[in-house]
């Protein structure tokens, strides 16, 4: 494998925390409807060279939440609380060309659908070296060798010629993995990628994985990966977030989520989502009911209007008191941990399986 230089690398002497550590992040949408809670007091560490899983259902507010990361929404338009400390340097009081500085060196995303990054005017190469040139200070022959290279990397044939080519002259993995060499191209410390490969066979699915493992091998980055797919979780993420409308309910290695979950809504994602590292057909029974409204979200756990196990509760404290997540290990419902443990032992394992 070839070796990629990296200046950045060292942790800086400042790093007394986490790499990155999300505290009571809260971001707000103003509509003509109301405000839209998308995400709703959400706390997370994450450390060089391990990857966070998140999971959650459509809306649960996992886009917003790394945009946000990212610096990518408009303070005019959402309304910021809480902290997003990357190496110690506050982001969401952050300006707006050092989150831009930031986005070229320290951090990228890699999309859903690469159109939304790539432009369909300029030929991936240009696209690939430009940013690297303002952010590194690199020559133009010193931009094109590193996005060669980097093309070479992600497996794209002939990178030399395909330097040349307009995105619309690549295939949809290639745009993909263009996309990917155009995230890597200043080594991110961290990467966040948003369901990077929902839209690909499973064959080149599997290669980009395996080239991000190799490439968080490599640098030491820390990487955010959003997926849909319970066996590509467990296949590349050290620690799991589950998300229920903008707020995380469960958290914990990936290892204790999958084998010993403890959330009534994680119970329901699981025995909802199909599970490819399985080799039994496992039967897909969908979670009754639908997210709740952002704009008006349900009082006490955002879940209670579709929990089914509500009433092993005592009196109204699922619709009265919003139950906290802990730190570490954790899950956010009033259960107690015996009544947890037992209907998932009676309940929900006996589906899963
Ligand atoms: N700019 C915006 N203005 C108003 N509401 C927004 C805006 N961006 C996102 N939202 C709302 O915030 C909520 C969270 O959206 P988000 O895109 O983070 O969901 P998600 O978990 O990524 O879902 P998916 O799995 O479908 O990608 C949604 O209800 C969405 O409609
Ligand atoms: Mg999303």
């Amino acid at each position: 494998m070839t070796t990629l230089t990296k200046e950045s690398g060292a942790p800086s002497s400042a790093d007394a925390g986490a790499f990155l550590s999300v505290r009571d992040l809260r971001v707000q949408f103003k509509t003509e409807d109301g405000i839209v809670k998308a995400v709703d007091g959400l706390s997370f560490d994450l450390e060089r060279g391990k990857t966070l899983g998140i999971v959650g259902e459509s809306g649960s507010g996992k886009s917003v939440t790394n945009l946000t990361i990212l610096g990518l929404h408009n303070q005019q338009f959402a309304t910021i609380d809480g902290e997003i400390l990357l190496e110690g340097q506050e982001l969401v009081t952050a300006r707006e060309n050092e989150l831009e500085k930031l986005r070229g060196n320290k951090m990228a995303m890699i999309f859903q659908d690469p159109l939304t990054a790539l432009s369909p005017y300029y030929t991936v190469g240009r696209q690939l070296s430009e940013p690297y040139m303002k952010h590194t200070g690199a020559s133009k022959k010193e931009a094109r060798d590193r996005a060669v290279q980097m093309l070479e990397k992600v497996g794209i044939p002939q990178p030399k010629v395909r330097f040349d080519d307009y995105p619309h002259q690549f295939s949809g993995g290639m745009r993909q993995r263009a996309m990917i060499a155009m995230a890597l191209m200043c080594d991110p410390d961290l990467l966040i990628a948003d369901e990077p490969t929902t839209a690909l066979d499973v064959t080149v699915q599997a290669q980009i994985l395996d080239l991000l493992k190799d490439l968080q091998q490599e640098f030491g980055s820390a990487i955010i990966f959003i997926t849909h797919d319970l066996g590509v979780i467990s296949q590349m993420a050290d620690d799991l977030l589950v998300m229920y409308a903008g707020r995380a309910v469960e958290r914990g290695s990936v290892k204790e989520v999958l084998g010993d979950p403890r959330h009534p809504y994680t119970w329901g994602l699981l025995s909802s989502m199909p599970r490819l590292d399985s080799d039994i057909q496992q039967a897909l029974t969908p979670i009754p009911g639908s997210p709740p409204s952002l704009l008006n979200p349900p009082s006490g756990c955002p879940f209670n209007p579709r929990c089914a196990f509500k009433s092993e509760v005592p009196g109204t404290l699922c619709t009265d008191a919003r139950p906290p997540l802990a730190d570490g290990r954790a899950a956010a419902c009033h259960l107690t941990a015996e009544q947890k443990q037992t209907i998932f032992i009676d309940k929900i394992q006996p589906r899963l399986r």
